[in-house]
């Protein structure tokens, strides 16, 4: 057995498709802790060429706790973090094996799942919507006579929206569920499993929605960021845009959003490690969407700051790594991220603008993460943020108007595919 800072050895599983590796490697190098790769993508580890990787087996859950497990012996291991929602069960299952702090593994894959997670959540007692379990071989003129309106269908296991659809109507409903069966057979959408067989069909909920992010220590929740998105999302298609923190809701509906949070939390098992739960606010009741047992997707964790400049990166790091967290204390000042829109289908040739976006005063940073000659795929089908505008000001308005302004310097060029 290595004896080499195992101490603070820390293993971080990475997808192929994540944004989140370069902030999490970054939080761990200034943490000081060693830290180790692992990613069923030779890619992934051959651009992360610094350092020790690991090459697991994703798909294959037993295989890939042995993978981690066999690294562990040689290369002793204080904590196993999931950068991205894919892995989080295999995280939870070999730090169980490894008896490293870690998530019960049937919670995370509640979490992972939708419509698991709903049967859960409409067991708490918490505001929960109808829904209805669909395969993709149902007869979609039947299911839609059969169901509720208005309703939402989604795929059981992809984000950022990808497949997500509202219908009002039974021709909507028809028009949606095969729309959702083609993406389901897209490779990158499952890869033909049980959960890429099955669409949820769901109340559409309506009202306002917010974000919360959170980290949990021994099941109790503290608060990170509440998000406002003060861009209506009413469907059918549900495109994310604009983060906005500290929210501007009523303290009172704040406090119930925080313990609606930690309820849905516990009604999964979930105990340990950052959540992101998306609620809407109904008559100042708020309903959950969903809650995933990991930290803010894409770029949007760059606005967040807390106590001394602390990143949320290096909280999540810290806490894995059963290292002091000194503050969970978000900075004072105003934060806005926005995740520009992908204006239309079609191949980016070009984004100007870009000096003038960031020459608007609050705007931190504007990054566009799609290359040039890059597709770009609108929702329901795309899934990859064309870039992100952050901003920082005195107050969430003045956050607001800086992403909006800098958005509207930013021209793009897209041509035909
Ligand atoms: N039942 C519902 N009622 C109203 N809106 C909904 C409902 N379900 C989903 N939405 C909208 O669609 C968005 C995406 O849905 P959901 O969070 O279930 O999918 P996702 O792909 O996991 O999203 P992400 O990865 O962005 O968190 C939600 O943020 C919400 O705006
Ligand atoms: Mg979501």
């Amino acid at each position: 057995m290595a004896s080499d800072g195992g101490a603070r050895r820390l293993l971080l599983l990475v997808p192929t498709t994540s944004y989140r590796v370069a902030d999490f490697l970054d939080a761990a190098h200034s943490l000081g802790v060693e830290v180790a790769v692992g990613s069923n993508r030779r890619q992934v580890l051959e651009a992360l060429a610094a350092g020790r990787t690991v090459t697991l087996d994703f798909h294959d859950l037993e295989k890939g706790v042995g993978q981690i497990v066999a690294y562990a012996d040689e290369y002793p291991l204080k904590a196993i973090v999931a950068v991205d929602e894919e892995v989080t069960v295999l995280a939870a299952k070999a730090s169980e094996v490894l008896g490293l702090p870690h998530n019960a593994p049937d919670a995370v894959a509640a979490a992972r799942n939708k419509y698991r997670m709903r049967t859960r959540l409409a067991n708490s007692g918490l505001a929960s919507p109808e829904f209805r379990l669909l395969s993709t071989g149902d007869d979609a003129e039947r299911a839609a006579r059969m169901s509720f309106y208005p309703c939402v269908l989604k795929p059981l296991a992809l984000s950022a929206s990808r497949g997500v659809i509202r219908a009002d109507d039974p021709e909507a409903f028809v028009a949606a569920f095969h729309r959702i069966v083609k993406i389901l057979e897209q490779p990158d959408a499952g890869a033909g499993g049980d959960e890429a067989r099955h669409i949820l069909a769901e109340g559409y909920i309506p009202g306002a929605e917010v974000a919360l992010e959170g980290l949990l220590q021994g099941g109790r929740l503290t608060p990170l960021a509440l998000f406002d998105k003060p861009d209506p999302m009413e469907g059918p298609f549900f495109e994310e845009t604009i983060y906005l923190t500290p929210s501007r809701l009523p303290e009172v509906v704040q406090r119930s959003i925080t313990a609606a949070t930690q309820r849905a939390a516990a009604a999964l098992g979930l105990e340990d490690g950052p959540v992101h739960a998306e609620m809407r606010i109904v008559d100042g009741v708020p309903w959950v969407v969903e809650i995933a047992a990991r930290s803010i997707g894409g770029l949007c964790s760059r606005i967040l700051r807390f106590g001394a400049g602390v990143t949320l990166e290096e909280l999540i790091l810290s806490h894995a790594l059963g290292l002091p967290v000194p503050s969970k204390e978000r900075e004072g000042r105003a934060a806005g991220v926005m995740m520009i829109p992908v204006p239309r289908a079609g191949k980016l040739r070009q984004v100007s603008g870009l000096a003038q976006a960031r020459a608007v005063a609050g705007i931190e940073e504007v990054t566009i993460s799609i290359a040039t000659g890059g597709e770009l795929v609108p929702l329901p089908e795309g899934y990859k943020y064309l870039g992100f505008i952050f901003a920082k000001a005195e107050t969430p308005e003045a956050a607001e108007q800086a992403l909006r302004r800098a958005h509207g310097a930013l021209v793009f060029d897209i041509g035909p595919l």
